[in-house]
């Protein structure tokens, strides 16, 4: 057992009903249940959800000494329904697969790919990627005439992230009126709700048979997924040339045919797992970055003196006559204090994707909690981005919380102080091309077009529970500046 110190006490927590356990008790936000069981139990407490017991880290110091001061103990995946669907039709991954020997190959594999193909030297293949994007979603939208036009963002905004993650994977893109890829990419809303935190299905089985909508939808959608992504695949393989690293796809089958065959034994992971990445980086990558746009906008429209304020600094720092680029970013720290706060108060992945113990342990530190092997933890990363401690007023939207006093600089320790992207072993890999892909989409469409709320009055933060949240539909007045 790891981390013990004296005699570990066993997490508290609320009785449950019999079978059920603490369903009836969970609200379907399940950070506002949290925030009462934290206030009666403490950081750390245990609901049980059906048959299983369930650790509950909430607020920087618990999570924190959990995934990065005891980073093996917790970096497991449970076994949960809707992850061994995912693996059953879509095959073995990262995101929902414990941590192995396996895993930690496929991991590094596929940070070293994503470095290699969108951070360094290749960051300026990201931006012209982007601002493509941004021109082909402003033309999509007015038809680049100046004549105002009211919209609904969202499955544009999904189509137009989502041909990022294509081109780099395999070079490729679709138009933003492809129906077949706009049916697909609005039903990734089902995907993020099974995946969720606290979807009854996962605890208890049989609850399939009585709630089935979910699960079904859940799994038609996965194998949406691996006929369209999969035929794509399969395809670009045919055409791959020996040595190739084109492009992800190409990198991965040529980095993998390299690896020594016996070290991929030992660790029992093939090289077809390995290739398989391009499903975990195009499924990761399109959600979290496309919501996060969705609530900038929201954003935007709903603080006209936010998006003024935005506007006059790229005036001032990039001027009219060139496109905003990751070079100016340190110049924009308007910008990059609203794109903090976005991602703080929008929280767009309030739990992280359930985790695991990988053995006995006691959660160290002021805790002392003996947690059981194989148990499962969910990390409540919306009891972070809004700590009433760390700050003040956390349900007001105010970017000047990440400026200095004088508000001439980003203020980086109070961006340090927000976790997003989780933390630890499990950490996103996406992180900082999650982090370029926002500021270039932001600046850029910012920059060409004014938006406006359609109807102010039916402007709402609330949003549906799920793995990542994107805001509730909304439509946007836009115009391309003519100024
Ligand atoms: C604003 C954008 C993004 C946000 C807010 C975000 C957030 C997160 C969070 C909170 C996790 C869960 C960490 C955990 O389970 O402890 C995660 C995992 C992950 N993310 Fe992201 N993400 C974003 C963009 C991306 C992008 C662009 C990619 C790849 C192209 C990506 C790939 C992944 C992968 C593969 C995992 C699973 C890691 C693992 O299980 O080891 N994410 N992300």
């Amino acid at each position: 057992m790891s981390s013990s110190s004296g005699k570990a006490k066993a997490v508290p927590g609320p009785r449950g009903l019999p079978i059920l356990g603490n369903i009836p008790q969970l609200d379907n936000e399940l950070h506002k249940t949290c925030a009462s069981l934290v206030d009666r139990y403490g950081d750390v407490f245990r609901i049980r959800i059906g048959s299983r017991d369930v650790v509950v880290l909430n607020g920087t110091e618990a999570i924190r000494q959990a995934l990065v001061r005891q980073p093996l103990d917790f970096a497991g995946r449970p076994d949960l329904r809707s992850f061994r669907s995912y693996k059953n039709i879509i095959g073995d991954n990262i995101s929902f697969t414990s941590h192995s020997p396996g895993w930690k190959i496929h991991r590094k594999l596929a940070e070293t790919t994503l470095r290699t193909f969108t951070a360094g030297s290749k960051m300026s293949v990201l931006e012209e990627k982007v601002m493509f994007e941004v021109e082909e979603l402003i033309s999509c939208w007015t038809n680049n005439n100046y004549e105002e036009v009211v919209v609904d963002p969202a499955d544009h905004v999904k189509l137009s992230v989502s041909n990022i993650m294509l081109s780099f994977i395999m070079g490729r893109r679709h138009q933003l009126d492809n129906q077949k890829l706009l049916d697909f990419v609005s039903l990734s809303d089902d995907f993020s709700k099974a995946t969720g935190s606290g979807n009854p299905v996962d605890f208890m089985p049989w609850l399939r048979y009585i709630v089935s909508g979910t699960l079904k939808r859940y799994e038609s959608l996965l194998h949406s997924y691996k006929n369209w992504f999969g035929s794509y695949v399969e395809d670009h393989k045919r055409n791959y040339q020996e040595g190739s690293e084109d492009d992800i796809m190409d990198y991965l089958t040529t980095s993998t045919n390299n690896m020594d065959p016996k070290e991929l034994e030992v660790a029992e992971i093939t090289k077809e797992t390995l290739q398989s990445t391009v499903y975990d980086l195009f499924g990761a990558g399109f959600d979290t970055v496309s919501a996060s746009l969705l609530w900038a906008l929201l954003y935007l429209v709903t603080f006209p003196d936010v998006q003024k304020a935005m506007y006059d600094e790229l005036v001032k720092v990039v001027g009219k006559d060139r496109k905003p680029s990751l070079e100016d970013r340190r110049n924009l720290p308007f910008t990059q204090a609203f794109l903090a706060e976005t991602l703080r108060h929008s929280c767009v992945v309030p739990f992280t994707i359930p985790h695991s113990t990988t053995r006995d342990v006691v959660l160290g530190g002021k805790y002392n909690f003996y947690i059981p092997g194989d148990t499962v933890v969910f990390v409540n990363l919306h009891s972070v981005q809004h700590s009433k401690e760390q700050w003040d007023t956390p349900e007001e939207f105010d970017p000047a919380r990440f400026l200095t006093a004088d508000h001439s600089k980003l203020d980086s320790s109070k961006v340090e102080q927000t976790m997003p992207f989780g933390a630890g072993r499990r950490r996103c890999l996406g992180s900082e091309l999650g982090r370029n892909e926002l500021f270039l989409y932001v600046t850029n469409l910012v920059h060409k077009v004014r938006f406006e709320a359609y109807d102010k009055d039916s402007l709402t933060m609330e949003h549906e529970p799920g793995l990542s949240v994107r805001p509730l539909p909304f439509k946007v007045r836009l115009a391309l500046r003519e100024d």
